[in-house]
């Protein structure tokens, strides 16, 4: 099974999860359904509620809340993107000019609030404890993600469990939630249940080792956002860490200046970029984001009698060959 078939399999659900979403963009403030609409209409691979949809499938649900969940962790996801872009001056996003570049920070701030406040109203309002635990704590985690990653910019000495630490929190908690969503609406058993969770787990580190090796050598055309704003912002991930603990002493001190510099220019981000050809990094940086792909479908292997785990399995696949 393709990521195509996957898209083809849940099509329908995913139409509803977009009125869902446009319905909940409704505000009487004419700029909140403004961003929300642009948010929503420029593409965005809606990753998160395939997630929700499909582990619901796998656990044999089929009901209405999974289109409403589905809803709440975009919303989740789109705040925090807002707010990231904000963190990150980013300007571009999903090919197109950010939130933030088009109608400023605070305003994207404030609308990510919306819609995070938005998640958690429609919460409340499902009423279902086990639901609302999982994502407040994903939540929690997505922030302390972004605040631990913060205090580690320019740090090259961070060691490859943090970041790992701060990945799992700041991406792979909410894959993991809506794993979980999906394994308590079908009321599954602990130990299916396990196995969903270690998968979204697995998928979300996957996912952003990916986005990290591809913020170094993706096209920015088919990425949609700009190249090298890691480098730019000092913030370490692991290809640099990979490299910078295999780089000569004289690249090591070039990597050094770089974290400590006013301006990052593409020239310098050419050099970084040569010396990970140099020494394989991103290759490495793939194949530990394919072991991650690869535990993922190990963990819903058990459960593949009837096929149940294939549509899971390709989006495993989808992840790791993913250009943008
Ligand atoms: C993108 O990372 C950002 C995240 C995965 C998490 C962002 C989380 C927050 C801002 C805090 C929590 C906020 C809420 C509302 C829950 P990235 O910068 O590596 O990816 P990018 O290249 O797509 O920008
Ligand atoms: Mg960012």
């Amino acid at each position: 099974m393709q990521f195509n078939d996957v898209l083809e399999l849940v099509r329908d659900d995913l139409e509803r999860v977009s009125e869902a979403i446009r319905a909940n963009f409704e505000s009487d403030v004419a700029l909140i359904p403004t961003i929300g609409n642009y948010l929503s209409n420029n593409g965005g691979k809606r990753l998160r509620p395939i997630m929700v949809l499909l582990s619901s499938r796998f656990a044999g649900y089929a009901g209405a809340r999974a289109i409403t969940y589905s809803c709440v962790v975009e919303f989740i996801h789109l705040a925090s993107l807002l707010h990231d872009d904000v963190v990150d001056e980013a300007e571009l996003r999903r090919g197109g000019p950010s939130a933030n570049s088009n109608w400023g920070n605070e305003a994207s701030v404030l609308v990510g609030d919306f819609l995070f406040a938005k998640s958690f109203a429609l919460l409340a309002k499902e009423n279902v404890p086990e639901v609302l635990t999982s994502l407040s704590q994903a939540s929690c985690h997505m922030a302390e993600g972004e605040v631990l990653e913060l205090v580690n910019h320019g740090n090259l000495q961070i060691a490859e469990e943090e970041y790992l630490d701060v990945v799992y929190r700041k991406t792979a908690a909410l894959f993991e939630s809506c794993c979980e969503i999906g394994a308590y609406l079908g009321q599954l058993d602990a130990g299916a249940a396990a196995a969903l969770r270690a998968y979204g787990r697995n998928i979300g580190l996957a996912f952003q080792l990916v986005d990290d090796a591809l913020d170094y050598v993706a096209h920015e055309d088919r990425l949609g956002k700009s190249i090298g704003k890691d480098l730019e912002e000092a913030n370490v991930t692991l290809p640099l860490i990979l490299l910078h603990a295999q780089a000569s002493p004289q690249e090591r001190a070039f990597l050094n200046g770089l974290m400590e510099a006013e301006r990052v220019d593409k020239r310098d981000l050419a050099t970084v970029i040569e010396y990970m050809e140099r020494y394989h990094i991103i290759e490495e940086v793939l194949g530990r984001a394919r072991a991650y792909a690869d535990a993922a479908c190990e963990a819903l292997k058990p459960y593949n009698a009837n096929g149940d785990s294939e549509p899971l399995m390709a989006v495993a696949n989808y992840v790791i060959e993913r250009q943008e």
